[in-house]
């Protein structure tokens, strides 16, 4: 068997630049709440028009794919993470293979929101090791700006979400030892509703038998009701505080896993690249692995949470710094709506 390697990963971030005070603007928050609760001091948004959750996934594939030597003609398969796609269906996959011209190579996309990339990376891996692909194109992209909500009603939502785009390209790895060591994929759907967007949805009916939306007729109209989209609940919906309390369990546990599964611990790490959920859970999880502040990537800052977008944009600016060499153990970790979470050890 064969492992698989980052032989290339870029991103990408649209230009506009929204600071805390540009948002409050819009809605009842301040600067203060937002950085004392989240670490975030601003985030971009996507143009309105003229950037899709495509276009951004192809922008960073680009960078990815010169930085792994190759050319897009050498793609052999496309995955794709995202909770915010151009179309309902078809996924933003072959959206990106038709703009960039490539091959009629097979696209895949992966629903799992905050931890999408790692588990897109863990599905390469697996085809790579199989030898059945050779370049694998791994994209995490986000067009939050476009479903938020900029009213005080959904400020717990709408201050902590940002856009932008990370990709990489997974090879054979050419020496003993390095690349992808493991990953591991986990999910709890008892808390599914909590951090959601339930509408549209084919679930109208389990859900919404007793509403008053529920229109009175035999077929068909469940799909999203204009009510729905009036009242707001056609929004994202987060129970923030539950998400907190789970995410800071699960963060270390799957990152120890990681560790113990390749008889590593802790202070192997050189560099931890968790999701970029919230600045306080990133402290959490350092301070309970004992990790000091150079070996924990953060850039929650600048770009808030890009939900798929986040490991991808982190490991490109961690390895544009410098901080991700050759031989360093790098571990991934991610937790998010489902919920699912996931980690990849990589010895670069
Ligand atoms: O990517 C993975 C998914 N997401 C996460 O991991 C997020 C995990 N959760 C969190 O990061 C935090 O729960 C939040 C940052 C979302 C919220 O922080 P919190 O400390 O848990 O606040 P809270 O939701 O308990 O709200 C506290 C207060 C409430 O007011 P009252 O009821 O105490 O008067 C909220 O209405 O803060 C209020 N609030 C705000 N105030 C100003 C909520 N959002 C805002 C806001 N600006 N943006």
């Amino acid at each position: 068997m064969y492992s698989s390697k980052i032989a290339g990963i870029g991103h990408y971030v649209p230009k506009n630049v929204y600071t805390n005070n540009d948002l409050s603007r819009f809605m009842e928050t301040s600067d203060e709440w937002i950085q004392e609760r989240t670490g975030i001091k601003e985030r971009r948004f996507a143009d309105r028009y003229e950037e899709t959750t495509t276009t951004m996934g192809i922008e960073a594939a680009k960078v990815a794919i010169e930085r792994a030597g190759i050319t897009k003609d050498d793609i052999d398969f496309i995955i794709f993470a995202t909770l915010s796609p151009d179309y309902y269906f078809p996924g933003c996959g072959v959206l990106l293979q038709r703009e960039m011209q490539m091959k009629e190579v097979g696209a895949l996309d992966i629903r799992n929101q905050c931890s999408g990339f790692v588990y897109a990376l863990s599905v390469a891996d697996q085809f790579i090791k199989t030898g059945m692909y050779k370049n694998i194109l791994v994209v995490g992209s986000e067009k939050h700006s476009f479903a938020m909500d900029f009213e005080t009603r959904s400020r717990n939502v709408s201050v902590i979400f940002g856009d932008g785009a990370g990709a990489a390209v997974l090879q054979r790895a050419t020496k003993e030892g390095q690349g992808i060591l493991s990953t591991h994929l986990h999910s709890d759907g008892a808390d599914a509703e909590i951090l959601a967007m339930h509408y549209p949805g084919a679930h109208a009916n389990k859900w919404l038998k007793d509403k008053p939306a529920f229109p009175d007729q035999e077929l068909g109209g469940l799909f999203i009701t204009a009510d729905q989209i009036e009242s707001g609940a056609a929004l994202p919906y987060m129970d923030g505080p539950a998400v907190f309390k789970k995410a800071v369990v699960k963060f270390p546990e799957v990152i120890n896993e990681a560790l113990a599964a390749n008889s590593y611990t802790a202070k192997d790490i050189d560099l931890l690249v968790p999701h970029q959920a919230n600045l306080r859970i990133s402290q959490y999880v350092q301070q309970l692995l004992g990790l000091p502040d150079d070996k924990v990537f953060n850039n929650i800052q600048k770009y808030g949470n890009t939900t798929a977008a986040s490991v991808p944009i982190a490991l490109s600016e961690a390895w544009e710094a410098g901080k991700v060499k050759e031989g360093d153990l790098i571990c991934l970790a991610a937790f998010g709506s489902g919920f699912t979470w996931a980690s990849a050890l990589i010895k670069w």
